[in-house]
């Protein structure tokens, strides 16, 4: 038996996990706990740094002991302590590798350091209580608020970069504009929720660097930032704007879909070129209905199969961090005590 407990304190939500693995490798997730911080930040539009980090340090020591009342272990019984050691926000990042460098080193247990992409990445394989199987080759779509890339995925730790956004995530153009639109934060589901009921083809905007393996979505951004004074025959200066429900809905539908169409045609495209059967996508963005559907139409017409990762493993998680920690131990992998967290950490070097 394995048992692995692990932390992610990346950005703004903090979270443990406990993942065990049979001798048989079966893996049953013991516990996973979480404790959202959005209605802190939400009033700000956007993260608060400071504030993300004072919230962990308080959250992580009571989910710490949710989490092993819930799998009903003590700490002693865990084989490693993992957490995520980068990319993110420094001051949240340093939270939990603290935390489980100190269980590790008072326990005398391996510390595992995991990069927050790699979980994002490695999702789709995990099945939350059941656990997860086997990393089969894929191409892999990581959509979150702090990132967009693809990925070749050939085994654990065998991945090569394809393309990656040159500026703004995907998440984040959700983001920028549900602000712009006097919306909510997290933007991604306040557009969603306005677009079921919109009509794409009433705006046209930009789908850019068609021809590229590498993403860019400002451009659609400030394309949306311009096109709102036009709509509404005010000054730019005027913003926040207040759309009449029609036009929020029309809006929020084609901003959406200009940004489903680039991250399908993309990822379509890159599966056909390195000639794999699996296509999987993870991270915040791909809680999107209409991107998993129209990806998994886009799919099947090209003939690959498409791996999702359950919603509740799509937004940041310490489930996703559990199971990449486990495989790595598993495959004889462990962490320097000395390693240090990394804001900018790459999935791929
Ligand atoms: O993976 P995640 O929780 O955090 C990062 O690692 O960044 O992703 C958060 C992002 C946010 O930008 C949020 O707006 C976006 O995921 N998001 C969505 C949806 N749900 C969350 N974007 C589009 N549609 C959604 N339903
Ligand atoms: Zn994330």
């Amino acid at each position: 038996m394995t048992t692995v407990l692990a932390l992610e304190t990346s950005c703004d939500e903090t979270a443990v996990a406990i993942l065990r693995a049979g001798d048989d490798r079966s893996q049953e997730l013991l516990a996973s706990e979480i404790a959202s911080q959005v209605a802190a930040h939400e009033k700000f539009g956007g993260i608060v740094p400071e504030i993300a980090s004072r919230n962990h340090l308080i959250y992580a020591p009571q989910l710490l002991g949710r989490a092993v009342t819930a799998a009903r272990i003590d700490f002693s019984e865990a084989d490693a302590f993992a957490a995520t050691s980068g990319p993110g926000l420094a001051s949240s990042l340093m939270i939990g590798a603290s935390i489980a460098k100190g269980l590790a080193i008072g326990f005398g247990k391996t510390y595992l350091a995991i990069n927050h992409l790699e979980g994002h990445l490695l999702s789709p394989f995990f099945h939350g209580a059941d656990g997860g199987e086997q990393i089969k080759p894929n191409v892999s779509l990581i959509v979150s608020g702090g990132h967009t890339m693809s990925v070749l995925v050939r085994g654990l730790t065998e991945y090569q970069l394809i393309g990656r956004t040159l500026d703004d995530a995907a998440g984040e153009a959700f983001d920028k504009v549900a602000k712009m639109l006097g919306l909510g934060y997290p933007g991604g589901p306040e557009i969603e929720k306005r677009a079921r009921v919109g009509d794409s083809n009433r705006f046209d905007l930009p789908r850019s660097m068609r021809d590229s393996e590498n993403f860019s979505f400002s451009g659609l951004k400030t394309a949306v930032r311009y096109l709102l004074p036009k709509i509404e025959e005010r000054r730019l200066t005027q913003a926040p704007y207040k759309l009449d429900e029609r036009v929020l809905a029309d809006l929020c539908a084609s901003f959406q879909q200009a940004i489903i169409d680039v991250l399908v045609t993309k990822t379509i495209a890159a599966a056909q070129k390195h000639h794999v059967d699996l296509v999987t996508v993870s991270g915040g963005v791909s809680c999107n209905q209409e991107l998993r559907r129209q990806l998994g139409e886009a799919c099947r017409r090209a003939g690959f199969d498409l791996k999702t990762a359950e919603s509740w493993l799509c937004t940041d998680n310490a489930a996703m961090i559990a199971f990449a920690a486990l495989l790595r131990l598993q495959a004889g992998f462990q962490s320097k005590l000395t390693e240090e967290i990394d804001p900018n950490l790459a999935l791929v070097t």
